[in-house]
């Protein structure tokens, strides 16, 4: 049996998904929210509400430029792009959920 015309296009759509599935799996590395004193309500937030645009609200009170954490230079959103969804990209440690 040879390889025909929709046999080849079936296994780009394959490799396309993969390369999806990729793609969505190096969003997971990015830094978690810590397990720590500052971090903990948040977790308390979450258990709570299930409402990560509940937890987001809290994040610039120590997240800001304006004498907060810094956010680092490469960060893909400044809180002047307009509402932070931190939890989007930054996910809770799940043990601890
Ligand atoms: C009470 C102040 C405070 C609040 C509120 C706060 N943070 Fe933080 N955050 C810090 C400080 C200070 C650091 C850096 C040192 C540390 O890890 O404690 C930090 C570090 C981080 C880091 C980097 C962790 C690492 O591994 O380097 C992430 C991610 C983060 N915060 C996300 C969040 C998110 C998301 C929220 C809202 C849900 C939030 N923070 C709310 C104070 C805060
Ligand atoms: C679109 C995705 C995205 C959103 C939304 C986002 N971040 Fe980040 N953040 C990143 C990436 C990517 C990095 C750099 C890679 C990493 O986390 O190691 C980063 C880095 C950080 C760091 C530094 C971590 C360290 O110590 O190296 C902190 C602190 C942080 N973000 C906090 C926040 C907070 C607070 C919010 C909401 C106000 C937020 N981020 C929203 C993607 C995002």
């Amino acid at each position: 049996m040879s390889i025909g015309k929709k046999d080849f296009l079936f296994i780009i759509v394959i490799f396309v998904v993969f390369g999806i599935f990729w793609a969505i799996s190096g969003e997971e590395k990015t830094k978690k929210v810590p397990f720590d004193d500052k971090h903990r309500p948040f977790y308390e937030i979450m258990r709570q509400t299930k409402s990560k645009m509940e937890a987001d609200k809290g994040c610039p009170a120590c997240h800001n430029e304006q004498g907060g954490v810094p956010f680092p230079a490469k960060h893909p959103l400044k809180p002047k792009d307009g509402p932070m969804r931190c939890l989007f990209c930054h996910k809770l440690i799940d043990k601890y959920k």
